[in-house]
């Protein structure tokens, strides 16, 4: 199955994801744990990476675009994969189709997380992530960590992701209300987009994903 998630910052997305994709046996590929774990790497992709996403700004489309093609082409993605935070833009969806396309696959599904705005402020304030993984995502209050500051899933360090301050969460919520949204209607005249809403427990928003899922898709795998 090849599946796009896309909701705005703070949606559960990422959250969603390793539970998604773990039912359903196929990578969770998230292009902003790809250009952290290349800003923990020192990386020449993550220093230009990190010098947009510390504003808020989309990374430019070309590197990005070329980083989420390589990850794609990996073996584990042969039968499918859980794409978070890619495509954010149309001109990255267009980029993604061709690429599929020349593959001969396409895309089954396109989940979009609907949450209010005032619970993404909240749930960003309390995010905390893992220095060794940022996949790995926890919330004070929400998902507090067994021992506090504390990773339950490797040991490291939790810390507050840099770009989680108030003014460039502001930043980032604008960029995808005039970029990132225009990729539903995108979807949409491709019949493939399914809306839920992703308020409630983890466990309730992956189950009501889960059922939205197979009804679009059925049981193919
Ligand atoms: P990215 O890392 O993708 O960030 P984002 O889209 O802003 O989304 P977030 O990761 O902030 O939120 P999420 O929806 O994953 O929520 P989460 O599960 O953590 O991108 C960061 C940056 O990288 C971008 O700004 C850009 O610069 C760059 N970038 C990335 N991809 C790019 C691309 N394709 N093109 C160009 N640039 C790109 O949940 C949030 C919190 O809520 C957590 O604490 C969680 O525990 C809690 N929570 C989750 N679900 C629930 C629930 N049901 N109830 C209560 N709490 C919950
Ligand atoms: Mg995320």
């Amino acid at each position: 199955m090849r599946i796009v998630l896309v909701g705005p910052p703070g949606a559960g997305k990422g959250t969603q994801a390793a539970f998604l994709a773990k039912n359903l046996s196929i990578p969770h590929i998230s292009t902003g744990d790809l250009f952290r774990a290349n800003i923990s790497q020192q990386t020449e992709l993550g220093k230009l990476a990190k010098s947009y996403m510390d504003k808020g700004e989309l990374v430019p489309d070309e590197v990005t675009i070329a980083m989420a093609k390589d990850r794609m082409e990996q073996p584990d993605a042969e039968n499918g994969f859980l794409l978070d935070g890619f495509p954010r833009n149309v001109k990255q969806a267009e980029a993604l189709d061709e690429m599929l396309k020349t593959e001969g696959m396409k895309l089954d599904a396109v989940l979009d997380l609907e949450v209010p705005e005032e619970e993404v402020v909240k749930r960003i304030a309390g995010r905390r992530v893992c220095r060794n993984d940022s996949s790995h995502v926890f919330h004070v209050s929400y998902k507090p960590a067994k021992q506090e500051g504390v990773c339950d899933l490797c040991g490291g360090e939790l810390y507050q992701r840099d770009d989680d301050s108030e003014e460039t969460v502001r930043t980032r919520l604008e960029v995808y209300h005039t970029q990132t949204e225009p990729i539903i209607d995108y979807y949409k005249s491709q019949g493939l987009v399914v809306t839920i809403p992703a308020l409630g427990k983890v466990e309730e928003v992956t189950q009501r994903a889960m059922e939205a899922l197979r009804q679009k898709v059925g049981d193919k795998n």
